[in-house]
């Protein structure tokens, strides 16, 4: 497996590396404990060093999988974790509302850490801009946690363009990590060349778009109401069977390379920007094996323009599943 480095932070990560968030939510019912543990140390036999999880994956579950999963192996790899959502202590349900508090900040890296069953959280993003807390506050508190030994470098997630310049005043961020994809391409205006300029890493979430740029989701699809995709604007049969058009891009770009659609989904990321690090997400060996495979495929300067044009012709139905589509 290929390594690269996350900007000018010194984090260096296997090329692909792996999102869990899939083996405890979003994707229908959390899966089976013992065999995503297996999982996760098949994906370090593989070559994956580093492994992203978030407190609110579950909420909590998540982050005791990966610690238990990692532990075996845990001076081998990285792993992030994320900070930032409100969670209700009596239901433990996301209450919908963000909060990044310092002392609320302190509380979950120390939760995290507890959970993760380690003694340093390698990268803690906020997972979102709280605007109540202003951005020096975060980066400030994180700084103090890096100066404490709890953290190792700093992240922020689907943040803009000036709240990355004001963190990043106060304590460099290491990655930044947001949607961003075939079909996802907001990143592109202003993110990605403030990243370049202050040399920060950038991870793409949802790489694979949730699944359907690698063709195996038919517009006639439907999903458990526990999958993310049963409400996000993008699944509807109309809006899948317009963005089809995509897909099918997709699959010429493979066929001319003999890879799979996941693969070039993910190559197309990769070809970007050295510092951009995907972090697909599966519960499955086989795709797994898929997609760190996309890490060898280099596709041709021509093939990389060819997919960007024809997929800024195609016009997405249907908008991110965030439902905040502006960056704060
Ligand atoms: N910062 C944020 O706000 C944020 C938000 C969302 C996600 N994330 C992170 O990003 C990671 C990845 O995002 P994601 O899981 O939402 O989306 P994704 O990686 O774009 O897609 C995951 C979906 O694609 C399927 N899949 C994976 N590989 C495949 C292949 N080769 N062929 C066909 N289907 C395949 C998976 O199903 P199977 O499991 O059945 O393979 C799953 O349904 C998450 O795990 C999480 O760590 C971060």
């Amino acid at each position: 497996m290929k390594t690269r480095q996350l900007g000018r932070s010194g984090l260096g990560v296997s090329a692909v590396s792996l999102g869990c968030m899939g083996m405890s939510m979003n994707y229908g019912e959390p899966r089976d404990r013992t065999e995503m543990i297996v999982l996760l140390r098949q994906a370090v036999e593989l070559g994956v060093t580093h492994f992203d999880t978030a407190e609110v994956y579950g909420p909590f579950v998540n982050e005791e999988l990966v610690g238990e999963g990692l532990a075996p192996v845990r001076d081998k790899v990285t792993i992030a974790t994320k900070f930032g959502f409100d969670i209700d202590a009596a239901t433990n349900k996301p209450t919908g509302k963000f909060t990044s508090r310092p002392e609320h900040i302190r509380a979950v890296c120390e939760a995290s850490l507890k959970r993760l069953g380690t003694d340093v959280i390698d990268l803690f993003y906020q997972h979102r801009v709280d605007e109540t807390v202003p951005i020096e506050d975060v980066a400030g508190t994180v700084r103090d946690l890096i100066a404490e030994g709890k953290v190792k470098h700093f992240g922020l997630s689907e943040a803009g363009a000036e709240t990355i310049r004001r963190a990043h005043a106060v304590q460099p961020v290491a990655a930044l990590q947001s949607e961003y994809s075939l079909w996802s391409r907001d990143p592109e205006a202003d993110v990605l060349p403030v990243c370049e300029e202050l040399g920060i890493g950038f991870v793409p979430w949802s790489p694979l778009g949730q699944g359907f740029l690698t063709g195996t989701v038919r517009p006639d699809q439907t999903f458990n109401e526990k999958d993310v995709r049963s409400w996000f604007p993008r699944f509807t049969p109309e809006a899948m069977k317009a963005n089809m058009a995509l897909v099918d891009h997709v699959k010429a770009i493979a066929e001319r390379r003999s890879a799979t659609p996941a693969q070039v989904a993910i190559a197309w990321l990769l070809a970007q920007k050295p510092w951009i690090v995907p972090i697909p997400g599966t519960t499955k060996l086989h795709r797994l094996e898929e997609n760190l495979a996309s890490a060898d495929l280099e596709l041709s300067a021509a093939d990389v323009e060819e997919l960007t044009a024809s997929a800024s012709k195609v016009e997405i139905q249907g908008g991110r599943g965030t439902g905040h589509e502006e960056y704060k």
